[in-house]
This record gives C-alpha cells, structure tokens and sequence, in this order.
C-alpha cells in the first residue's frame, strides 16, 4: 500500500505485499451522518500481528473498526479478509468469518449476568470457551451470576473484552479497551490483548491513545488524522515524540 506507507517504511510495505494479509483496506471510504469520515484509508495486517491504531478525536479509528464490521457502509473501495472481499458483507457474516469487535462503549446486555454475556457470543466449535475466560479474568467468575448492570466500569470492560473472545475470532479489534479504567487494569487489559494474540494466535487491532503502552504491546503502529493513514511503521522504528508530533 504504498499511498499509506512513509519513508522509510519499504520493509513493511514488502512484507505486506509478499502473503495475502488477513485484513486488508484498500483506498477504503466512508461517511458518517453524511459527512465523508474515512477518506481513502489503505492499511494491511497480516495474521498474527499486533496493530495499534491512535489518532485525534474524532479522526475516525472508531468508524474504521466499525466499516471493517460492516457496521458503517463503505462508499468506496475494498475491504479483504483472508482475501475474500468483505466490503458490502452484513455484520453478523463478518462476525462468522472470525472478526470481533469490542465496541467503544457499552460492549455488554446490561440486564443479563456475566455468564448469560459470555454465552450469547459463544462458538460451540471455538477454542475459546468460559474456562478460558474465567482463566483470563477470574472475577468473571466469582461474578458469574451477577447483572452486568450492577458491575464496576472496569469489570463490565472485562465482559465486554470477554463476550468478543468467546466466538474465538481470527481477528479481534479493541477500540479504546482501557479509556476510563484504573491503572492496574489498564495494565491487565493490555496483557490480556497481549496474551490472545501470543498465546492464542489471535491478530489483534487495537485503538488506544496511550503511547507508552502502544508502544510496549504492539508490533506496528497506525496514526490516522482525518480519515487517512499518517503514519503505517513498526514499533522498533518509531518514538514516543515522534508519535505526539503527529497527534
Ligand atoms: N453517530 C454519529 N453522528 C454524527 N457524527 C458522527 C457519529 N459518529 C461519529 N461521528 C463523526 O464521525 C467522525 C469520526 O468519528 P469516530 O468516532 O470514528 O472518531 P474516533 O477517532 O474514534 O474518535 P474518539 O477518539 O473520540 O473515539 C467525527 O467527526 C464524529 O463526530
Ligand atoms: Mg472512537
């Protein structure tokens, strides 16, 4: 993709043209409320990666993750998965094929218990069941009866995490998983994302604005500014400052 590549990023762009990325947009539009919010986004990921995506409010790394999900139309170009072209497949399609998203906000059934949550997305043939889960997050467990409702921000993220890994996805986009949480389970929510992509293979997308973070978890960062891709390099090759630069 090399309208979205910078300088310096030919090894990236050569690895990513080499195999058939598990995602791929290619020069992708789309509007939000009439108004045009992704302007020709180009970007792949390929199986097994780790990509954080950052970008100012509003810049559009939610309506990304949402058009990937066939949530949003696109109103141009193409969007692949495994190169099979998802553009204009319905969301629950999308889901099928091994996408998941955990959404901005409000994740979860509010009225239902955790463990009624975390089944309503379970894959009777998916390799991640409640076990895992409640491996992941033993909260999740002693909590298991309660409402989510009546649970804490941080532990109704764990569920929302949770219910996005029980249909066992390829591909797992986490937008903004750990805005509003303490420290420590900022800390717990990017090993969690860190763990499902080492240990379960899972390729993960996650928007997030905390730099120093990223910059420990990922392997490549994304910056989008305006509905386009600023910046597409790996983690080794750039720095915090240069990201702020950018933002
Ligand atoms: N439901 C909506 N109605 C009208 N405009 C919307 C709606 N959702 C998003 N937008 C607009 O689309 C643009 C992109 O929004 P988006 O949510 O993708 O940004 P973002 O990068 O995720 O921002 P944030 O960091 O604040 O989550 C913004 O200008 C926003 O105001
Ligand atoms: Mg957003």
């Amino acid at each position: 993709m090399s309208t979205s590549v910078p300088d310096g990023n030919v090894a990236a762009a050569a690895r990513s043209s080499s195999t058939t990325p598990l995602l791929r947009l290619d020069d992708v539009h789309a509007e939000v409320a009439g108004q045009p919010v992704l302007r020709g986004v180009s970007l792949d990921v390929a199986e097994g990666e780790f990509v954080a995506v950052l970008g100012h409010n509003g810049a559009g790394k939610s309506t990304l993750l949402r058009t990937v999900l066939g949530l949003v139309p696109v109103r141009g170009g193409r969007i692949s998965l495994a190169g099979e072209d998802i553009t204009r497949t319905a969301t629950p399609q999308v889901v099928r094929k091994g996408v998941s998203l955990v959404p901005q906000q409000r994740g979860y059934f509010e009225n239902l218990s955790v463990a009624d949550n975390l089944t309503f997305g379970a894959r009777a043939e998916g390799r991640i069941g409640l076990d895992e889960i409640y491996e992941l997050f033993p909260i999740l467990r002693d909590r298991r009866a309660q409402l989510v409702g009546t649970m804490s921000g941080g532990q109704r993220q764990m569920v929302a995490i949770s219910i996005a890994l029980m249909s066992s996805p390829r591909l797992l986009l986490l937008d903004e998983p750990s805005v509003g949480l303490q420290p420590n389970l900022v800390a717990r929510v990017m090993e969690v994302a860190t763990q499902v992509n080492t240990e379960y293979g899972i390729t993960v997308v996650l928007v997030e604005q905390n730099i120093e973070k990223v910059l420990q978890v990922a392997g490549r960062v994304v910056v989008i500014n305006q509905g386009l891709v600023q910046m597409d390099a790996p983690v080794a090759e750039v720095t915090a400052d240069r990201i702020w630069q950018l933002l």
